[in-house]
């Protein structure tokens, strides 16, 4: 079975907007909606740290620790958030008839898209956009239970299908799940569920995801998807919402990245993860050595915040490092090292190295000299890759995930990618629903469609739209440690 696992560092929530990008190539008719957000100092005591990097590690374990699962052409964007310093990115689809949006986590770590349902009664779904089936008038209800497990607790509830729009695609039955259990820690508000962004084989509901449909139905101008994402882990006046970076679905944007995009295979026939064989990692200038075979696979996901690896590649790469020591208690399988120590880890997965910059590998100060290392050790299941690549990475490249030929490309980020780093005068994506470029069937292939939506639904998604804002407005600080 999949889980999903954001990290979220979970101090003070405030309130966000909604993210759903204009359509691509005409213009949206769409409409926008700007919500203010409430930002707070990001000040975390060494046992808040000490906490979350427990559960950081438990979670991704436990993600990665059971795989038994069986579980026209166009392009478009969707503006990415960027959750309380670099712990978790999240952007917004759209779903039902009238479409109403819903912020949810990027997670390219697994394959399936759910929602907090209207009737969950969780403490976690009180106080965001939950989704209401009865207000949707192309809901269909499968009937089919739906759970999936996670580290720190359970969502569960029932498949359904309907028409769910992203980036200006549209699928019209899609499945997802309506879940009515969500234990305390898995949503962090406002996001109210999560999109999986890996391949259907993985899917704990057996259903093709939202990506995957379109890639494999030709709508896209690419068979491939994008990710920018930007860096607020060093930047103390950052609040906990700042702009993500863009994800790009059907093709890349040159505007971007620079150079070439350096593609690798995933490994022939396991399509699952978006899986990658690491052939190199550097510590301080000195090569690592890396074990051979599936102990060099590497998953790479969006949904985790750090890198978790095998226990003796990263006490090597802490070796590197002086005064670095192991931690223990809740930072047991984690390391503390000098925050004086300007550290430089590099990775490769059979082509180009990239670096890791110092800002992201000093994941978090526990003291004034003392900091603790984004790189923790992690056993996983046997099915289940040895190294899962999270944003500690991928805010340092330009990453493409491509379904045919099967594979994970990085860049490096342009000028005006980096520029969005630490830049807290960026706006804040709002919500906007916008229109389709293509409609396809989950089931069935592509159709056509007009680009823009008809402005009877243009109507009825502001008032499902401005109510989901008013959900989000008036929701109180939720303090809790979270983590999926
Ligand atoms: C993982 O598998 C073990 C044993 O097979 C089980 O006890 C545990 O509950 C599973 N964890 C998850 C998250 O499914
Ligand atoms: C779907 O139908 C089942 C009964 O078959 C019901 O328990 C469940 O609440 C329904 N789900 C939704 C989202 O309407
Ligand atoms: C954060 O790190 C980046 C990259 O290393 C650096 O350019 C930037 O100045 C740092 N920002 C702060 C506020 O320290
Ligand atoms: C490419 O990204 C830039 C910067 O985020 C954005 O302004 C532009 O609209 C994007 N282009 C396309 C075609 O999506
Ligand atoms: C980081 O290490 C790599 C590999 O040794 C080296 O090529 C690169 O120049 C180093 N970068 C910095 C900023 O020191």
């Amino acid at each position: 079975m999949v889980s999903s696992s954001l990290l979220p560092l979970a101090l003070l929530v405030s309130l966000s907007a909604n993210v759903l990008a204009a359509p691509h190539p005409s213009p949206p008719s769409s409409l926008s909606m700007d919500l203010k957000r409430r930002s707070s100092p990001r000040a975390r005591s060494q046992d808040d740290i000490a906490a979350w990097a427990a559960a950081h590690r438990s979670n991704v374990q436990a993600k990665y620790g059971n795989t038994s699962s069986k579980q026209k052409r166009s392009s478009g964007q969707n503006l990415i958030v960027n959750q309380k310093s670099d712990s978790s990115f999240f952007g917004s689809i759209a779903v039902g008839t009238p479409p109403v949006a819903y912020d949810v986590i990027l997670d390219t770590g697994s394959s399936d898209l759910w929602l907090a349902g209207k009737t969950c009664l969780s403490d976690a779904c009180s106080g965001i956009a939950t989704f209401n089936p009865s207000s949707s008038s192309s809901f269909q209800n499968k009937s089919e239970p739906f759970q999936i497990t996670y580290g720190s607790g359970e969502a569960s509830g029932t498949l359904g299908q309907d028409l769910v729009q992203m980036a200006g695609f549209s699928v019209s039955n899609q499945v997802f799940a309506v879940c009515d259990v969500v234990s305390d820690n898995l949503l962090n508000n406002p996001v109210s569920g999560l999109l999986g962004l890996a391949f259907q084989t993985i899917a704990s509901s057996g259903a093709s995801p939202l990506w995957e449909t379109l890639a494999s139905s030709n709508s896209w101008d690419q068979p491939l998807m994008a990710f920018q994402l930007t860096r607020f882990n060093n930047d103390s006046n950052a609040g906990d919402l700042q702009a993500g970076g863009t994800f790009t679905m059907g093709a890349t944007n040159s505007s971007l990245f620079t150079g070439d995009i350096d593609y690798n295979d995933i490994p022939a026939g396991e399509e699952s993860y978006w899986l990658q064989t690491i052939s190199s990692i550097t510590s301080q200038g000195s090569a690592i050595s890396i074990a051979s075979g599936s102990s060099a696979l590497a998953a790479i996901d969006t949904g985790t915040t750090l890198i978790g690896g095998p226990e003796e590649e990263v006490a090597a790469i802490y070796a590197n490092i002086p005064n670095s020591k192991a931690g223990t208690g809740q930072l047991e399988g984690y390391y503390q090292y000098p925050c004086s120590t300007t550290v430089n880890v590099t990775m490769a997965f059979g082509g180009k190295s990239w670096a890791i910059s110092n800002a992201d590998f000093q994941a978090e100060q526990l003291s004034k000299d003392t900091c603790l290392g984004a790189f923790f050790s992690l056993s996983t299941g046997s099915n289940a890759p040895a190294w899962i690549v999270g944003d500690t990475f991928l805010k340092n490249v330009y990453s493409v995930f491509r379904y045919n030929p099967a594979s994970v490309g990085f860049a490096e980020l342009s000028a005006a990618a980096l520029a969005q780093n630490g830049n807290t005068d960026l706006a804040i994506p709002s919500a906007t629903i916008g229109s389709a470029a293509a409609t396809v069937s989950a089931t069935g292939g592509a159709t056509r469609e007009s680009h823009n939506s008809a402005p009877s639904t243009a109507a009825s998604s502001l008032s499902s739209l401005a109510l989901s804002a008013l959900v989000i407005a008036s929701t109180m600080l939720v303090s809790t440690l979270q983590s999926i």
